[in-house]
């Protein structure tokens, strides 16, 4: 039996490198990310669901294994949160400008994060109630890949928020389809409120992207191609079998995280009116990593 090395990608050292959006620019798509969950749609762990009425007879066992792939990816948070601590620092390692510009992504990071982590806990919650998994043992095998370091090797403030894009928008599409699929209720309406919080991410993360594209243009194209051309979903060097759990996965319900490439070229598109022939060459590009049989469905 052969065991898989966990691979941590170089990621380069402290402050990820601009150019970063102004302040005021990125509190307004911070504005808008908070406007998208008030209070009255907000939910939580312990009221949000009939915990009591899951019926695990209902799942097929791709159901039961793709709960327990997602929960992996969703309970890896604190490497998530950890990445943004260390390329968005708020202490004195940054000037005043950029600490400012920390400051205010901030802002979105831990109501993200908060938001992350309920997915864990009700994701956990159900395996437990469907009689997936049982609490002592989930948590072991969640902290053994919990503990793996999560790094990116981008260098650039808008690599992150390119790649963020794309994975909560393949995220959120595996989410419905994996409930388009599913009988059973109490796993529809986890599902359901998670795709519909990937969604919102997703939207921050597109405002970040297009405020960027339409300020910087071509200084932005180069670092935002890097993404695209190197994409891995999260843990996919790390989770023990991710590659063939992940084609388990997309047995079970359809998945193709370079559907989410579609998602990026609307916002390249709208974000530049006057185009150069570095944009076009993005647009371009990216749709051309998108696999055969997604860019036919897109056609
Ligand atoms: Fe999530
Ligand atoms: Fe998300």
């Amino acid at each position: 039996m052969t065991t898989t090395v966990p691979r941590a990608v170089a990621e380069p050292a402290g402050q990820a490198a601009g150019p970063l959006l102004p302040p005021a620019d990125l509190a307004q798509a911070v504005g808008s990310f908070m406007r998208s969950s008030p209070v009255t749609r907000r939910w939580d762990v312990e009221t949000a669901f009939s915990w009591s009425s899951v019926d695990g007879g209902r799942l097929t066992e791709g159901q039961r294994s793709a709960v327990a792939f997602i929960t992996y990816i969703e309970d890896h948070l604190p490497g998530y949160f950890g990445l943004y601590a260390r390329r968005f620092p708020l202490d004195e390692s940054v000037d005043v400008a950029t600490f400012v510009h920390n400051r205010e992504l901030y802002h979105f990071t831990v109501r993200w994060a908060q938001e992350e982590d309920s997915h864990a806990r009700a994701l956990f919650e159900y395996q437990v109630a469907a009689g997936i998994s049982e609490p002592d043992r989930l948590r072991d095998e969640l902290g053994q890949e919990g503990r793996k370091p999560f790094t990116m090797p981008h260098e650039h403030a808008i690599s992150l928020f390119a790649y963020a894009l794309v994975h909560e928008k393949a995220t959120q599409i595996y989410y419905q389809s994996l409930r388009s699929v599913v009988d059973e209720p109490v796993l529809m309406d986890v599902l359901g409120r998670l795709s519909k919080d990937e969604a919102r991410h997703f939207t921050f993360f597109a405002d970040v992207v297009e405020r960027s594209l339409r300020l910087y243009g071509d200084q932005v194209v180069e670092p935002i191609r890097d993404v695209i051309a190197g994409f891995r979903m999260p843990l996919a060097d790390t989770l023990r079998g991710y590659w063939r759990w992940a084609l388990k996965i997309a047995d079970t319900a359809h998945y193709d995280h370079t559907d989410a490439y579609e998602h990026l070229i609307r916002v390249v598109n709208r974000a530049v009116d006057a185009r150069t022939d570095r944009v076009d060459e993005l647009a371009r590009f990216v749709a051309a990593c998108r696999t055969p049989a997604a860019a036919g469905q897109a056609s």
